[in-house]
């Protein structure tokens, strides 16, 4: 193991450094606002990515000049919006939803951003929509139900095109990512992602740990050679 260069930090302080951080360069504005509480008071699930990490996304998708953006897993569409304004004006955002419910709140969303005529919302389970799909997207991003991670990866490769690049978000789990034994099928799932990445020759790849408000966690990034 290295040296750290920076001794452990105190938890609480990675939520008020995000806080300085997404305040200062990347602030949620009155619609990314209003989509969180809107999300709150309908009960989905508090699982958006967070200012900085929605930012991280559109600059990789500026950074790919991404026109077509894959995103598997749309909850209340927080990340759809921010990677939709990252997009020219004929670019798009495919994103599927399995839960009919949480959809009706994102297309909800989406409508006040202003951005439904770049996003193509997609009802069903991804596993049901992704064969029907036609690639080549530029940026995938995959947050969806962690157990079937491994066959939103084989759909991934399928979709894209040398140069795309696929995140995967949620992948260090507060660290239980390294239990090889772990009974939770989310772990389990995330596990079996990473494994089939690293034996993907295609695949130039690597995972960076996050902190912040949302914990402890960390995406997956790899990028496709050919
Ligand atoms: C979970 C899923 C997510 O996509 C996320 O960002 C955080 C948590 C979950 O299912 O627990
Ligand atoms: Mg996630």
């Amino acid at each position: 193991m290295r040296k750290p260069d920076y001794p452990d930090a105190d938890p609480r302080r990675w939520s008020l450094v995000d806080t300085y951080f997404s305040d200062l360069l990347c602030a949620d504005d009155a619609v990314l606002i209003e989509c969180l509480e809107r999300n709150s008071r309908s009960g989905l699930p508090a699982h958006d990515v967070s200012a900085t990490q929605g930012q991280m996304l559109a600059i990789y998708a500026k950074m790919v000049g991404a026109k077509r953006v894959l995103e598997i897993g749309t909850l209340g569409g927080y990340s759809t919006i921010r990677l939709a304004r990252a997009l020219p004006d004929d670019g798009v955002v495919v994103t599927i939803e399995a839960n009919a419910n949480y959809a009706d709140v994102a297309r909800m969303n989406l409508k006040r951003a202003g951005v439904e005529g770049q996003v193509d919302l997609r009802v069903g389970k991804a596993l049901d929509v992704l064969p029907g799909l036609i690639g080549p997207f530029d940026l995938i991003f995959i947050d969806a139900d962690k157990p079937n991670n491994p066959n939103y990866l084989t759909h991934a490769l399928r979709l894209a095109r040398p140069g795309t690049v696929i995140v995967g978000d949620n992948v260090v789990r507060g660290g239980q990512v390294i239990d090889a034994v772990s009974g939770d099928a989310n772990v389990q799932g995330v596990r079996s992602f990473l494994e089939l990445i690293a034996e993907e020759p295609r695949l130039t790849s690597t995972s960076v740990q996050t902190v912040g408000e949302k914990g402890w966690d960390g995406f997956a990034l790899a990028f496709v050679e050919r």
